[in-house]
Formats: structure tokens, sequence, C-alpha cells
């Protein structure tokens, strides 16, 4: 039997379309399932760290934020209590002030906690889990890169908001005959160029896992002329590697602008680029991503009902399960260079630059 009567959710790193929905399933099936209150701390484990300003999630305050992006929490990509930037007497210190956030989340009643977050946020829930604090994570990214889940809500939405810009971007590069180089995010893997190439109809993909060089690139672009195809869409994941004439230059410029300048010279074409940004992490949830959210919120809370400390929500084939996050952290799930998805791109023509 559980004796839990008060849980705390937060959420950290960079946003997803479906935090939200977490939110309000995990409320949700707190107060109808298990009668226990419940509390929202606000960006990230730093809500710990001025427990004043936690407040009750009622049925009411979650009432109408399941269709919305973002999350009404708020969040944060720098807020680590194991390494906590602070100024003191005017120097600059970073300090480890977890003790004071796990004494905080007792202060506040807290019994237990849910982390929703990536790899960095799931990383601290566990050494704070190793320091006695009872935390369940729900794992999080746009990116899809984590390999203790099949997929992670927030992709889905992305991969919606790239394939309709490559959509508009299509008729336009048709227009004018252009070249146009698409930059998408995808930090380490390239599963948002890659499906959102694919989905959108792009002709070359270039990714973080298959090494690509110009000359293949412009090759691509010339056999399309050839067969009457006067323009080409290059898909380009942010973190791809460069080859060695550009890497100098990445922190210079985009990645999608130094590809996009090289083309032009090599392939003597008139090229055009558009990063996409961070709209990629806006916009309302589509159907998919808020079911899965939904699943992620209740399984979350059952875990903590069940005593599963250090777990983390996970999706297995059709199911929701619950993996050790020890096991989950640090290991990205990469395109496979030789998989089913990209020989199917291969199959229909799309160049990765190989
Ligand atoms: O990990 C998700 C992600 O969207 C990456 O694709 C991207 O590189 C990064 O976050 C951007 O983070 P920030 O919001 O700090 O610029």
């Amino acid at each position: 039997m559980s004796n839990i009567r008060c849980i705390g959710i937060g959420t950290g790193g960079g946003d997803a379309p479906g935090l939200n929905a977490v939110i309000r399933a995990a409320t949700k099936a707190a107060i109808l399932k298990y009668g226990w209150k419940v509390l929202g701390i606000p960006d990230g484990f730093d809500g710990l760290i001025w427990p004043e300003k936690s407040f009750e999630l009622t049925q009411r305050e979650v009432s109408g934020i399941l269709p919305r992006g973002g999350t009404i929490l708020g969040t944060t990509n720098r807020g680590n209590p194991f390494s906590f930037n602070t100024v003191e007497n005017g120097r600059d210190l970073v300090r480890d002030i977890s003790d004071q956030v796990i004494a905080n989340a007792a202060k506040l009643g807290i019994d237990a906690i849910i982390t929703i977050g990536g790899d960095g946020s799931q990383k601290i829930g566990h050494e704070l889990f190793k320091k006695g604090l009872k935390v369940v994570g729900v794992p999080k990214t746009i990116d899809n890169d984590l390999s203790a889940t099949e997929v992670t809500f927030g992709f889905d939405t992305a991969l919606h908001t790239v394939t309709d810009a490559i959509d508009k971007i299509h008729t336009t590069a048709a227009s004018h005959h252009r070249v146009m180089v698409v930059e998408v995010m995808g930090r380490d893997c390239g599963w948002i160029a890659l499906e959102a190439g694919i989905a959108g109809g792009a002709h070359v993909i270039l990714i973080p896992e298959i090494p690509f060089t110009l000359e293949r690139v412009c090759q691509h672009v010339a056999e399309r002329e050839k067969i009457g195809k006067h323009f080409t869409i290059v898909v380009v994941a942010e973190g791809v590697k460069l080859p060695p004439e550009l890497k100098e230059n990445r922190r210079a410029s985009s990645v999608g602008n130094l590809i996009g300048n090289a083309i032009a010279a090599g392939a003597k074409k008139e090229v055009r680029v558009s990063v996409l940004g961070h709209i990629q992490r806006g916009g309302s949830p589509s159907p998919f991503d808020r079911i899965l959210a939904t699943r992620f919120g209740v399984a979350a809370v059952d875990l903590i009902a069940a005593g599963g400390f250090g777990m983390m929500v996970a999706l297995r084939g059709e199911s929701i399960v619950s993996v050790d996050v020890a096991h989950a952290i640090g290991h990205l799930k990469s395109v496979d260079p030789q998989g089913e998805m990209v020989r199917t791109a291969r199959a229909i023509g799309i160049g990765f630059g190989d």
C-alpha cells in the first residue's frame, strides 16, 4: 500500500508539444484515481530552490491545457542543482545545492516527484533519487533520440511542422528552379530530417549518422538537372557532421547556410536557405502526441503508486512499460545508416551525400 499523499510535477530541458498533456493527465489521475494532492514545480529543478514558487495543480488549473504547446510550469535547460551557478560577493561560483533541493521538496510535503524531461533532466532526477528523493521519469524530446522508448511525444508534432514547411518550400523551389536547403533540429540524431524529408519528398537528406561530401550533393543536383528537374530540396539536420572544408566555419554560421553557400558555388545554382529553428518545438500537439503524453502521465502516477522510484515510463510496441532510469540515460537512439528507413529513402532516389 503506498503512503503517498502529495506529488510534485516538473518539466525540464527544451519544451516539446505534449508537455501540458502529461501535466494534465498526471494531475487528473493523481486526484481522481488516488486522491493525492498535486504541486506544480516551476522551471525544472529551479522551482525547488525557491519552494514558495510552487503551486497546487487542481483539475481547474489543468483545464484547457491539453491542446496547448509549451509547458504551463515553465522550463529551463540550465538548472542543475548539482552544479548551480551563483554569484557570491561579486564572484561567480558553482555550487552543489542538491541537499537544499531535497530538503525543500520535503518542506513542501512532496512525497514523490514526476520529472518530465530529456536525457539531461532524467540524469539529474536519477542523481536526486540516489540521494533519497522519490523520483519517476517521463521521457521527452522532439528529437526522438532516447533509446529507452520507441517514440517520445513532441516528435510527431515536429514532423508535421517540418513536413508542412517542406511542402511549402517545394512549390517556390520548383517555380524558381532553385536549390532550397532546409535546416531542421536534431542535435545528435537525424530522425526529424530523415522522416520529415521522406514525408516532404526531399531529394537530399543530410544527417549526423551518414558522413557526406559536397561533391556528392552537387552531383545529385546535377543529375536532377539532367532529367529536367531544375530544383532540389536538401534537408539538413543541425547536428550533421560537416566535411573538413566547412568545419572551421561551423560556429560562424548555421550549418544550413554553410552548406547552402557551398552548393551555390559547387553546383552553380541559385540557393536559398530556411532555418526552421524553434517553430519545430511549438504549436498544438498532434493527436498522436496528446495520446502518448496522456498515457505517459497516467503511467507515471501508477508507477508512483506501485513504488517504482528511479524508473521511467516508456513506449515499447503497443505497451507503456517502465524502465530503470540508470540504464536508460546516456544511450542515444541513432538512425541506422543501413536500416530499413534509410534503404527505403535510397530506393526512391533520395541521396544522403555519400
Ligand atoms: O533537444 C531538443 C532541441 O530542440 C535540439 O534539437 C536543439 O538543438 C536544442 O533543443 C535547442 O535548444 P535551445 O532551446 O536551448 O536552443
